[in-house]
C-alpha cells in the first residue's frame, strides 16, 4: 500500500511516523524553570545531526492544553538546556517525568532523581544519567504554532563512571544500555545486537 502523507489527518501522521521511524533516541532534558523548580522531560523527536559543529535536534510541540512545554520555555529564556540520555536504570524515571507537572513541581522530586551541576551551561543535569550533553541554543526553527525545532550545539559531555574510555573515546557496550523509545508507552533495549563484513567508510 501506499499512503500521501497530506492526504491523512495530522493525528494518522504522527501515527506513521512514530510507528515506523524506530527507534528512536530520547532526549531527556533537564532545565531550571524562571521559579527555581528543577525540570526534566523527554523528547523522542531528537538526534545528532553533526559532529562538527556537533548539533544536535529536538522538536516540540504544544501541551494537552496549549501552553508552551516548560523545557521549551526554559530554552527560549535561557539559550541553554542538558540532553540526558537515556540507559534502563532510568527508564522508568523518564517515562514518569513526561507527566503534565505544573511549573511548581520539580520532575526530581517525582521521580526521586537528583541534580548535579553542569560546568558550562546554568541548568542542571541528572546524576543519575548514564550521560549529559550541556548544550547551548545554536537555533530556533519555528516551524509553525505548534512546531518548533530546536538546534542544539554540544558543548560538554559527561557520562557514568566506565562508559567512555578515556584514551579510545570508545563507548562501552558493556556500561552503557541505552533504551529507544517506540511509540506509545512502548521502548525497547539495545541488548542485542550484530555485525556486518567488510571495512567500509564511517
Ligand atoms: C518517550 C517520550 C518521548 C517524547 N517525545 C516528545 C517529543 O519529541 N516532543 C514533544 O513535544 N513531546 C514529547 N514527549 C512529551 C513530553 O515529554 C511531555 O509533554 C512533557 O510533559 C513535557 O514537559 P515540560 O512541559 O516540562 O517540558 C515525549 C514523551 C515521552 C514519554
Amino acid at each position: 500500500m501506499h499512503l500521501k502523507l497530506a492526504d491523512v489527518s495530522a493525528h494518522e501522521r504522527y501515527k506513521l511516523l512514530i510507528g515506523l521511524v524506530i527507534p528512536r533516541p530520547i532526549a531527556w532534558i533537564s532545565t531550571w524553570s524562571a521559579n527555581g523548580v528543577a525540570n526534566c522531560a523527554p523528547f523522542s523527536f531528537f538526534n545528532v545531526f553533526s559532529e562538527d559543529p556537533p548539533l544536535c535536534v529536538i522538536g516540540i510541540n504544544p501541551r494537552s492544553d496549549g501552553a508552551m512545554k516548560h523545557s521549551l520555555k526554559n530554552i527560549r529564556r535561557t539559550g541553554e538546556f542538558v540532553v540526558n540520555l537515556v540507559d534502563e536504570t532510568t527508564a522508568n524515571a523518564m517515562h514518569v517525568s513526561s507527566k503534565e507537572f505544573p511549573e511548581t513541581v520539580s520532575e526530581f522530586e517525582q521521580t526521586g532523581l537528583t541534580t548535579a551541576p553542569a560546568v558550562l551551561v546554568q541548568h542542571p543535569r541528572i546524576a543519575e544519567a548514564a550521560a549529559s550533553f550541556e548544550c547551548r541554543l545554536y537555533q530556533l526553527l519555528e516551524i509553525s504554532g505548534t512546531r518548533q525545532l530546536v538546534l542544539g550545539e554540544m558543548l560538554l559531555v559527561h557520562a557514568r563512571e566506565g562508559v567512555i574510555d578515556p584514551q579510545s573515546k570508545r563507548i562501552s557496550e558493556e556500561h552503557y544500555r541505552p533504551i529507544g523509545r517506540l511509540f506509545a508507552d512502548r521502548y525497547c533495549t539495545t541488548r542485542q545486537r550484530f555485525n556486518l563484513p567488510g571495512d567500509l567508510p564511517a
